[in-house]
């Protein structure tokens, strides 16, 4: 993405463009499905599968519009801090839409734009951070292992050792990496 100061809900794509390949995003530890979120509330079996099979053992629901969201404003300003976290962040958008940068291996942000019926795993100790687009309203499910930690450690947490864990996750797995 572009590194403008424009509105933080914006596209920010670069001129030209330079897409992401799934690929890049796999080796960055990176997990996306693209589910049925009109399937979720009669128990989506898919959903339910990766459920399973990662332990998502917890789940609420967050709804982000002006409307929903005393200070709105301030509050999409602070998703918008670069941090990392020490367990992974998913998120099943059901509605609405929103943006998630993560940092790439040469420290570049890399944007995800997921709308309705995109599950994704951010890593734990990846830097990354949030931010809705211009449609303001984005509803989403959050899930967890075991009981929710949400707190959010901002650059620099070099020091929080799900850093180093991470960076040592990733070092095999770069698409392009010497062999
Ligand atoms: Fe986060």
């Amino acid at each position: 993405m572009d590194d403008s100061s424009e509105d933080q809900r914006l596209p920010h794509r670069l001129d030209p463009n330079q897409p992401c390949p799934a690929a890049v995003l796999h080796s960055l530890g990176v997990r996306v499905w693209a589910l049925d979120a009109d399937a979720y509330a009669d128990g989506d079996p898919r959903l339910a599968a990766i459920r399973k099979a990662r332990g998502y053992s917890y789940e609420d629901c967050v709804t982000i519009t002006p409307e929903a969201l005393p200070g709105y404003e301030d509050k999409i300003r602070s998703f918008y801090q670069e941090h990392l976290h020490t367990d992974e962040e998913i998120r099943y958008i059901l509605d609405g839409s929103g943006y998630f940068d993560v940092r790439d291996l040469e420290d570049r942000w890399v944007r995800i734009w997921c709308r309705k019926g995109a599950l994704l795993v951010i890593p734990e100790g990846i830097y990354h951070r949030f931010t809705l687009d211009t449609s303001n309203h984005v509803k989403a499910l959050r899930l967890f292992v075991g009981v929710p930690v949400w707190t959010p450690h901002n650059r620099p947490a070099e020091d929080v050792p799900s850093r180093a864990k991470y960076l040592a996750s990733v070092a095999d797995t770069a698409v392009g990496a010497a062999a």
